[in-house]
């Protein structure tokens, strides 16, 4: 099958080619992307919040750039998202829309607080480390769009996650204090970092899961749990290399398996966070009704300028 001459939906997926906006596609696999999409973006614009709470409070002028620029990328990821849902059908008005009145969800990890300095190098760490290895295989997501959007993300998220562990390695070579801080934070950012990747594909905790269909589509490329695996493998030896604990203690290296053991998630506080029941989705989303109430000046100013544009252009 070429690409460019539409094409037949399941001969794209089966020859694992991109399927683009104009194609066909099944009104399942358009919904399933749409909403998947949209939680993505909605994640990536509800994250700047519990960073920007301190970029006021940042330790140096360096870490202060640091954290701006960092914040700034989470705006442009949404934007990028919000640009690939749309090709989809959809106006990212309505997606705000269904954001705000709790129609749509955004990543859990969010509902959490900052409470001190190293939980913004805990996040860079866990949560940015946590998303690209969930990212990294949607650069090969079966929709165009999205899977372009992910390849700038993705190196973005990159430098976050390394900016992150190494705030967390200085402070852990600072003093008892700030030892302590980042210990701290590792403790609590843990479990809800382990979390990001969804319930589990199989168990007592599993739901009813999107994750055969979305593998079948070419949509996701690993089940969540394959991910959180390697999410632990590859966070255990920093985590060493920082002289900190993490906050379980059943995590063990398996030699049969040739993967780290580790403990029982929560899943009735993940659920709850979901459900709304988090330490912050209250905060998270009116903070975010009213910065958009506040931009309202802004929509208008731009639909005037368009609409004036369009006026010259027309006179
Ligand atoms: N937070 C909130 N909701 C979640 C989470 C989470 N961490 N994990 C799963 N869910 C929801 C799913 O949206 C789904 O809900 P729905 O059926 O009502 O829509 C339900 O829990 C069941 O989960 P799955 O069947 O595993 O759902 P899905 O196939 O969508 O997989 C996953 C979930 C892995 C998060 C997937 O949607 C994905 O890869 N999304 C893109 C990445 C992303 O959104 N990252 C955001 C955080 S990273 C960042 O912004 C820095």
């Amino acid at each position: 099958t070429q690409r460019g001459d539409g094409g037949n939906f399941d001969e794209l997926i089966e020859a694992d080619l991109r399927i683009e906006p104009r194609d066909q596609m099944p009104d399942d696999y358009r919904q399933t992307l749409i909403r998947q999409i949209a939680q993505h973006a909605h994640s990536e614009i509800i994250g700047m919040q519990p960073e920007g709470n301190w970029i006021t409070r940042a330790p140096s002028l360096r870490r202060k750039a640091i954290l701006i620029a960092k914040v700034q990328d989470e705006a442009g990821h949404g934007l990028y998202l919000y640009s690939a849902a749309e090709t989809l059908g959809v106006d990212r008005s309505e997606l705000l829309d269904k954001l705000h009145s709790g129609r749509q969800k955004y990543s859990s990890i969010f509902n959490y607080p900052t409470l001190t300095w190293a939980d913004v190098g805990a996040i860079g760490w866990l949560v940015d480390g946590a998303a690209i290895m969930n990212q990294v295989p949607l650069c090969r997501c079966s929709f165009g769009p999205y899977a372009r959007a992910m390849i700038r993300v993705c190196k973005e998220e990159s430098f976050h996650q390394r900016q992150g562990f190494e705030s967390l390695y200085t402070m852990s070579r600072g003093s008892q204090r700030q030892k302590a801080m980042v210990q701290d934070a590792a403790n609590r950012w843990w479990w809800p970092a382990l979390m990001m990747f969804g319930p589990p594909d199989t168990g007592e905790h599993a739901g009813d899961g999107r994750t055969a269909q979305s593998m079948a589509w070419g949509i996701k490329r690993f089940a969540n749990d394959e991910l959180r695996q390697k999410f632990v493998d590859m966070t255990v030896p920093q985590a060493q290399k920082l002289g900190i604990e993490l906050p379980d203690p059943d995590l063990k290296w398996n030699e049969e398996r040739g993967h780290w053991d580790f403990g029982a998630i929560d899943w009735d506080e993940f659920w709850r966070v979901l459900k709304g029941d988090g330490p912050c989705n209250e905060e998270r989303i009116n903070h975010r009704v009213q910065a958009h109430e506040d931009g309202a000046w802004v929509r208008e100013a731009a639909v005037a300028y368009h609409e004036k544009q369009q006026e010259r252009q027309q006179g």
